[in-house]
């Protein structure tokens, strides 16, 4: 069997054509051809979703930003900083693109400040995307925590939009309260569709919660898959993926059949600084290798 990635949509980062890399400082005018073109993106639309995260609509000036289900963009705030935001939008939705952004610090907190009419600098799409093409004709068993709704949804609502193309679809999704959900409209629209098996849970419930109550592992048990056409995709905080792994290896699951997003703290976006290492023997770069990766690829890492 090939290794997931040969299957995916060519090499790692096919928009980046680097020059022979120099001695020293890497230059900008190295980058050919490349996705790092500043764009300027109009916000057309924002609403703020909870109290830590923000929904943004952005339109591109010079046309379709042309992403794939899990890449994300580098959107830069004039003047303050730049930060990589996941595309949460499908690549089906044409015209503008989505980001879910929670205020983590100096330039997220300042991007929460703009709102319908600012401008974003947005470079992207950029990162290894969601095996799409590998995946159809085959059971989905998608498990979201938190945030991790943010680059999930782009996938799901590809697969929403695309149904026939694939199998089986079961969503599950986490997370600490029901005041935390996030794209909570959508997610009930999920749950009423008799072609979609959803459920979901949060860690503490309240007065008027009547639905699960428990960590999102608790769900899993619950959903029958057929191990060998199954792919299970994996989204959420570093302190979920090891208790849902292993969950999903009790089923049977093969390694290679478990799609993860990573998220590293990054700097460059682009190979060079090793801010995004992952601890690994294979020392993937979190910006260049993926985010995505298949659980084989990276099981060795010292934490997901
Ligand atoms: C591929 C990728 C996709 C992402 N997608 C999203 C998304 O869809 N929505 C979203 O809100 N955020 C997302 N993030 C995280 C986002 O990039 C960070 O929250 C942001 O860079 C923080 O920048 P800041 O200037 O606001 O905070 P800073 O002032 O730089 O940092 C605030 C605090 O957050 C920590 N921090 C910063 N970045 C990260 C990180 N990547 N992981 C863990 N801790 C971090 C810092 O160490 C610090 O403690 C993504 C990150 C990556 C790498
Ligand atoms: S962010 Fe610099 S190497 Fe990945």
């Amino acid at each position: 069997m090939r290794p997931l990635h040969e299957d995916l949509h060519g090499p790692h980062q096919p928009q980046r054509n680097f020059k022979r890399p120099c001695k020293g400082k890497f230059m900008k005018e190295e980058i050919v051809n490349s996705n790092w073109k500043l764009r300027k993106g109009e916000i057309i639309a924002a609403k703020q979703m909870t109290s830590a995260e923000k929904w943004f609509d952005i339109k591109l000036d010079d046309g379709e930003l042309d992403h794939e289900p899990g890449q994300f963009v580098q959107v830069e705030l004039f003047g303050i900083g730049e930060v990589p935001i996941s595309i949460c939008s499908s690549p089906t939705k044409k015209g503008s693109f989505e980001l879910c952004v929670r205020a983590a610090g100096r330039v997220t907190n300042e991007m929460h400040k703009l709102d319908v009419g600012n401008y974003v600098g947005i470079r992207g799409p950029f990162g290894r995307p969601f095996p799409v093409r590998v995946m159809a004709g085959n059971d989905l068993f998608f498990v979201a925590g938190g945030l991790g709704i943010a680059p999930l949804r782009s996938l799901i609502n590809y697969v929403m939009d695309n149904r026939k193309d694939f199998g089986k679809v079961d969503i599950l999704l986490g997370c600490r309260t029901p005041q935390d959900m996030l794209f909570g409209d959508e997610v009930a629209g999920w749950e009423k569709r008799l072609d979609v098996n959803f459920s979901c849970t949060v860690d503490r419930g309240g007065p008027d919660w009547t639905g699960n109550v428990g960590l999102i592992t608790t769900l899993i048990p619950g959903v029958t898959i057929i191990p060998e056409r199954t792919f299970s995709v994996v989204v959420g905080p570093p302190v979920m993926y090891k208790f849902v792994i292993n969950e999903l290896l009790k089923k049977d699951l093969p390694e290679r059949q478990i799609i993860l997003s990573l998220e590293r703290h990054m700097k460059c976006g682009m190979g060079k600084c090793g801010h995004c290492q992952i601890d690994h023997p294979k020392n993937y770069y979190c910006c260049k290798d993926g985010p995505t990766f298949s659980y084989d690829e990276v099981k060795e890492a010292k934490k997901l």
